[in-house]
């Protein structure tokens, strides 16, 4: 076990080893990893980073103190609202992330059916593609997260979602789109149901609230999903995945604002005095609201579109070029710029490829059902997407000819 040293390292020398210890990582600015971050160019990141500095060490829990954060979120909130269909009387609540977003939706949800229709043992009903931070959050709550097999269209079954309700269901869920497939759930029907039952519905946009609207605009068919919908309650919008934010920025929207009063808590039970929070988190990094405000701000609707364009650009090469590599097939539907490909040819092992891929320097995120290789692309890929296909024709050769070893089960990755 490696203690505190006795005595501190020289400033140098810290950050020397920080640097140091990152040689072994992959290197996302070259576009090698389809999962786990969003990034454009050098300048939107110097950007993000001296917005972040800015506000380093601000805690947005004392907006008293800091009254200028609380006038960067509010405009935060406003910006996202006016995007993704907020009226006159919608709100938001700038979270850590979409983990945290939906645990507060899931919160509120099962707060207002347990005061209003006292509903004492709720269950949420979810298409089994919705994220599984919604099981976390529903076991946390003490909720029955009810999963529901999508149809063969990789969309929610709204009948079967139906048929799987009862007086107890507190919430109802569609994705916008959903991560497995990157397919949009038809939202405008669940929302109507749980209008008809009064559950609380839930859209997850934490991928698509700011990349769909924009993809929209290119001439791409992408179905209502925001907050004017009928029977939609809340959306989950992560600022730090298209929003091109760095980490710790998501909002939790809601068609009322008078909704967030059910995920509020408030108490006076200690000696200190009233405390009061919309979040789970207490202290907040001040710096993630500034970077998220210069990150919208920086780019506006032209750079989200020209996001849209390379992601949806950088698709088309990939889907095209590995659908003409003989053995292999794009799965369909897919909205955005998340897919899924896998071997048509049952003589091809699919984790053969992907080991072979690995080996070339690629994070490979396999898929787990059907078994495939899954990918999510940010702008960097369009730099990058022919030199993917040709990755993935040599690792289909090198897997054919049996010169690869296997990525085993425990190596899949998120
Ligand atoms: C559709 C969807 N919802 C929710 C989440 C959870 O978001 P986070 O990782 O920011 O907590 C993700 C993360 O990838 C996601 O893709």
């Amino acid at each position: 076990m490696t203690g505190i040293p006795a005595t501190g390292m020289p400033a140098d020398a810290v950050l020397a080893a920080l640097l140091d210890r990152k040689q072994g990582d992959r290197d996302w600015r070259r576009g090698r990893l389809a999962v786990y971050f969003y990034w454009l160019d050098e300048e939107l990141e110097r950007v993000q980073q001296q917005a972040y500095l800015a506000y380093w060490t601000e805690n947005n829990l004392g907006q008293r103190a800091f009254p200028s954060l609380k006038s960067l979120e509010d405009e935060v909130i406003a910006m996202a609202l006016s995007l993704l269909g907020g009226g006159e009387r919608a709100g938001g609540t700038f979270t850590s992330g979409g983990s945290e977003s939906i645990f507060l939706a899931m919160m509120a949800a099962r707060n207002r059916a347990r005061t209003q229709r006292g509903v004492a043992r709720p269950n949420i009903v979810l298409p089994n593609s919705a994220h599984l931070t919604f099981d976390r959050a529903a076991e946390a709550l003490g909720m029955e997260a009810r999963r529901v097999p999508i149809g063969a269209d990789l969309r929610a079954d709204v009948a079967a979602m139906e048929a799987r309700m009862d007086a107890e269901t507190v919430a109802l869920v569609g994705s916008a789109p959903n991560y497995p497939f990157g397919t949009f759930d038809p939202i405008a029907d669940i929302a109507a149901l749980a209008a008809r039952s009064g559950a609380w519905m839930h859209v997850d946009a934490c991928v698509g609230a700011f990349l769909a609207p924009y993809v929209r605009r290119l001439g791409h068919d992408i179905p209502p999903f925001e907050l004017n919908v009928p029977g939609v309650t809340s959306m989950s919008a992560d600022i730090h995945k298209h929003g091109m934010a760095p980490k710790g920025a998501s909002l939790l929207l809601v068609a009322d604002a008078a909704d967030r009063e059910w995920h509020k808590f408030e108490s006076c039970a200690w000696q200190r005095g009233p405390y009061a929070a919309y979040t789970t988190q207490g202290t907040r990094p001040g710096g993630a609201v500034a970077a998220a405000w210069a990150a919208m701000n920086h780019l506006g609707e032209e750079g989200y579109l020209r996001c849209a364009r390379l992601i949806m650009e950088a698709k088309a090469i990939m889907t095209a070029g590995i659908a003409a590599i003989p053995g292999l097939g794009i799965l369909a539907p897919s909205d955005l710029g998340i897919f899924v490909w896998r071997a048509t040819d049952p003589a091809l092992d699919i984790a053969k490829v992907a080991a072979a891929l690995d080996a070339e320097g690629w994070l490979v995120g396999r898929q787990q059902e059907p078994d495939g290789i899954h990918l999510h692309l940010n702008p960097i890929h369009r730099e990058v997407a022919g030199e993917y296909v040709e990755a993935v024709a040599r690792a289909v050769s090198a897997a054919r000819g049996g010169q690869t070893g296997r990525i085993g089960a425990n190596e899949r990755t998120y």
